[in-house]
């Protein structure tokens, strides 16, 4: 009988045979580890790939829904909302509130409930409320993609604190710690310094909110009173004519304390905080009320 072609395959010693066996086994080990090698880069790149478009997401985002009020760059606006993209926001912010979790939970569930029970703060408005699940516009996914894009700015924000690259953080006037100063490597927190003394009306009338409605250097004209509030550039004359038996350090003082008793024509009541006697001194806010008077201050 003719032997057929594939005759090769009849392997007789059971020796071969185990080690055939072996071999095959081994390649088949060798295919799925090779494999899962590659499936794991395969991976990291698409969750890479993901976070990435969750944070270009979030950008939209905040460019549309906060950009408002804590600026384009998120550096904050003046007396509107603080800064995120700052330094003090990531190295000293939890420490300030007293806050035990991360980062991420803080940004996340701010966005996601808002803080609007604080209505009167040192802020024109308050936090809005974001997440659907708390009655606001945005889907949970969302507020996580935004807050992806906001924690995104850390790697910026902890080179600041340089002259050219100064921390933007405003003073909360709940949480008066500073960032540390210095580069990345010097961001351990420093213990929170004593108070010392009342603080200059100059650096009040930044830290209070101040600048972020009345524009200290520019007069008030009939073309340019001030968007928001009166300019302040030629205020020292003009004090005193305001309200008839006051004088400027009496109106001054009167506007600072109580905004509302006498209100500029053309502006509306309720806008500027009613609330500095609990934030400032009273040696601080008569200091203001000198620093704002005195017509050789230096215009800013
Ligand atoms: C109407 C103005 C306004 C808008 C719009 C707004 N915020 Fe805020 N936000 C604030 C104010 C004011 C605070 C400070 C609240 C306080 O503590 O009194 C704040 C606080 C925060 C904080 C906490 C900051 C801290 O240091 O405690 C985060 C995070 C934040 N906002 C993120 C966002 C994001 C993200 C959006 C867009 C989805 C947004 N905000 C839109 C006004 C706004
Ligand atoms: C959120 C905006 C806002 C902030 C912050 C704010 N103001 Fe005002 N301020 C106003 C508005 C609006 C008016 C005009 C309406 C009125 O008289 O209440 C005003 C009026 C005044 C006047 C009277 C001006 C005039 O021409 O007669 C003085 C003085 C004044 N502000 C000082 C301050 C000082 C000092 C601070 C910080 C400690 C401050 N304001 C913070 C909005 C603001």
């Amino acid at each position: 009988m003719k032997r057929p072609w594939y005759r090769f395959l009849y392997i007789r010693s059971p020796l071969v045979k185990i080690g055939l066996g072996l071999i095959a086994v081994l390649i088949a080990i060798a295919v799925l580890l090779f494999q899962g090698v590659i499936e794991e880069q395969r991976m990291a790149a698409q969750t890479a790939n993901w976070e990435g478009r969750g944070i270009e997401k979030g950008a939209e985002i905040f460019a549309t829904n906060c950009s408002t009020c804590h600026g384009m760059d998120g550096k904050g606006l003046p007396a509107v909302a603080p800064a995120l993209n700052s330094k003090y926001f990531f190295t000293q912010r939890l420490t300030d509130v007293g806050w035990a979790g991360s980062l991420h939970d803080y940004v996340k569930l701010t966005v996601a409930a808002g803080r609007p029970s604080k209505v009167n703060t040192q802020w024109a408005q308050i936090m809005p409320t974001w997440s659907q699940s708390y009655g606001g516009p945005l889907r949970d996914d969302q507020v996580e993609n935004v807050t992806a894009f906001v924690l995104n700015w850390e790697e910026d924000a902890l080179q600041q604190g340089t002259a050219d690259n100064p921390d933007p953080w405003q003073m909360f006037s709940d949480a008066p710690t500073k960032a540390p100063a210095g580069g990345a490597a010097a961001a351990a927190p420093e213990v929170a310094a004593e108070p010392t003394g009342p603080r200059p009306p100059a650096e009040l009338f930044v830290s209070m909110g101040c600048t972020g409605c009345h524009n200290l250097a520019v007069p008030q004209t009939d073309n340019n009173p001030g968007p928001i509030a009166p300019n302040m550039g030629d205020y020292p004359e003009r004090a005193g004519q305001r309200v008839a038996g006051e004088s400027a350090e009496v109106y001054t003082h009167n506007s600072i304390v109580n905004p509302n008793a006498f209100v500029v024509p053309g502006y509306n009541p309720g806008v500027m905080p009613a609330n500095f006697t609990e934030r400032m001194s009273e040696e601080e806010i008569n200091s203001l009320v000198q620093w704002l008077l005195d017509p050789n201050r230096p215009l800013q």
